[in-house]
Parts: structure tokens; sequence; C-alpha cells
């Protein structure tokens, strides 16, 4: 298990809580227990920024969505040039096509397509695999 910037986060933070699936480290279960059990306790809680695995950034948003609060989500959908005019990096947000290179990418999590952009990712799966290959390959090679 590989943790970064603990020490940083810890200090810019009031509070830290850290779960792990095992348990090996902080807490043991998902971070959307934790905040199930946060959001049930602190009414303050204004605005939540959700950085992660696509399925986790989609249930955070789904515990979120009755209490009513502002959930931004950072999209890291495939970008191959960066600039808007691939399309590699589209969204759908709010019905509306957006790219997260441009647009993005931190949108509204309420407003994301989350079954569509799951699908993105998964796009270029076959050239990553050859990558992959190859990589593996010319590092043998070395
Ligand atoms: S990376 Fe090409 S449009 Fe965003």
């Amino acid at each position: 298990m590989l943790f970064i910037m603990e020490e940083e986060i810890r200090k810019a933070s009031s509070e830290l809580i850290i779960t792990t699936d095992d348990g090996s480290y902080g807490r043991k279960g998902f971070v959307t227990q934790v905040l199930e059990e946060l959001l049930d306790t602190d009414k303050s809680i204004k605005r939540i920024w959700v950085i992660g695995p696509a399925i986790m950034m989609k249930v955070v948003c789904e515990i979120t969505r009755p209490y009513l609060i502002k959930t931004i989500v950072n999209l890291h959908s495939i970008m191959v040039d960066g600039v808007g005019m691939c399309g590699s990096c589209r969204v759908t947000i709010g019905g509306e096509t957006k790219f997260s290179c441009v647009n993005g990418p931190e949108f509204d999590g309420q407003l994301v397509d989350w079954i569509g952009f799951m699908n993105r990712l998964t796009c270029f799966q076959e050239q990553e695999q050859k990558s992959w290959e190859f990589y593996k390959l010319k590092e043998g090679g070395n």
C-alpha cells in the first residue's frame, strides 16, 4: 500500500481520516462509510471534493445527493491532445457534451453521466494493452 503526502494533508486539514479496505492502516472500510457518518453528524458540511476511482466518485455523489451538498468531482478522462480537439476526453455533464481537458477536469458530480464516463475510460483498453506489452518487451531487452 502506498500513501503519499499524508503529513502535508494532515498539516493542511483540521481532521484527516484514512481508511483502507482491509484495515491495515487507518480505519477499516470504504471512504463512503466514513462520509455517511460525517454527513449524519456534521451538518456544517457545505461542499465536497472527491478525486479517485470513477466508481468511488459515483457512489459519493449518490450519498451526497439527498443531503443537497454540492459535490465536485475530478474526471480523469483519457486525454490525447489536451486542447479540446481530439474528443477523447469527452464527458456528458447535465446532458451536454464537455471536454475534461478544457472544460474541467472538475465538474458538478450530480450532473455527470457516470455510466458514459466509465465506459469512456475503457475505450482505449486494447491500445493501452498493446502499449504495455511493447513497454515490457522493451524493458526486458534493456
Ligand atoms: S484531450 Fe482531446 S479533447 Fe480533451
